[in-house]
């Protein structure tokens, strides 16, 4: 979607002054411009989450979100995402906090190393790679206006908090989504780029996973969607394959309507393996290059 549509959703929402403002701005340039000659500090595209923007209004969307999600989440997400959630501290009662005490992070830290960073809006490829890289997620603060809670076509903190932050407190997924990163900052060849983005998308934003027998969700555009949720684990139009890396790097996507294909992981060191051989190939293809062969 274009920049002009994101802003009109959010047309008259207090919260999006929260990443307005000089620090919002400096932040968005600078990862605008990430990897040209001067802009090589990724920390630079970091803002403060600004907690005293959220409404009381905003503050309800997120408790609202949570009991619709959480009333259904037990019985059908991954226990390593429901684990996840209960150990970073993940609560009903108010919009998470990045930073102090009662942060994600704090929980986070000493479990994986993994830290929520509080981001501007959306980060060109290349800068998101390099927070992946560092074991930080790029995490988006504003939180879906009221009318707009059953769809979103872009990330608010319900999606980025709720639906992704609990998987990296898992040691395995943390290291999975660190690897993907170095080996997306890594590549520069269209081809793979494309191929990465697929496996993204089909794992940590769309990915399902077999446990104890059942079909369980675990990418976060599922977890932290009312309507996807169950309509990728009961959809009869739903093709539910089971995971192999090139078919899933082989698979394109749409963004604009429920996914029609969704891949199943046995295990989550199954990613995790997959991605370090493909790792090992990029990186031996980029050696070769370095070399000149
Ligand atoms: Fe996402």
């Amino acid at each position: 979607m274009s920049k002009n549509e994101g802003d009109a959703k959010f047309a008259g929402s207090l919260n999006h002054a929260m990443i307005d403002g000089p620090e919002g701005h400096a932040a968005q340039e600078y990862a605008n411009h990430f990897g040209e000659p001067g802009y090589s500090d990724i920390t630079k595209v970091y803002i403060r989450q600004r907690y005293d923007g959220y409404t009381a209004e905003n503050q309800e969307s997120w408790r609202t979100l949570y009991d619709r999600q959480m009333a259904y989440l037990p019985d059908h997400a991954s226990q390593v995402y429901l684990r996840g959630a209960r150990a970073i501290n993940l609560v009903r009662d108010y919009i998470p906090y990045l930073e102090g005490p009662k942060s994600v992070n704090t929980f986070l830290a000493p479990l994986t190393g993994w830290q929520s960073r509080a981001v501007p809006g959306y980060l060109p490829a290349k800068a998101f790679f390099a927070c992946l890289a560092r074991r930080e997620f790029p995490t988006t603060v504003v939180i879906r206006p009221k009318e707009s809670l059953d769809y979103l076509p872009e990330p608010d903190i319900f999606h980025d908090i709720f639906g992704h932050v609990p998987l990296h407190a898992d040691p395995i997924f943390a290291d999975f989504l660190q690897t993907y990163g170095k080996a997306a900052l890594l590549t520069n060849d269209p081809y793979h780029t494309e191929r990465l983005a697929r496996l993204f998308w089909f794992t940590v934003e769309f990915g399902l996973i077999r446990e104890g027998g059942e079909i369980k969700l675990y990418g976060s555009g599922l977890i932290s969607s009312p309507g996807e949720s169950k309509h990728a684990l009961l959809s009869p139009e739903v093709d539910r394959r089971p995971f192999d890396l090139d078919r899933v790097c082989d698979t394109s996507f749409e963004i604009d309507h429920y996914q029609p294909i969704l891949y199943v992981l046995e295990s989550f060191e199954q990613l995790r393996d997959a991605m370090n051989q493909y790792a090992e190939r990029l990186i031996a293809k980029a050696e070769k290059q370095a070399a000149g062969v």
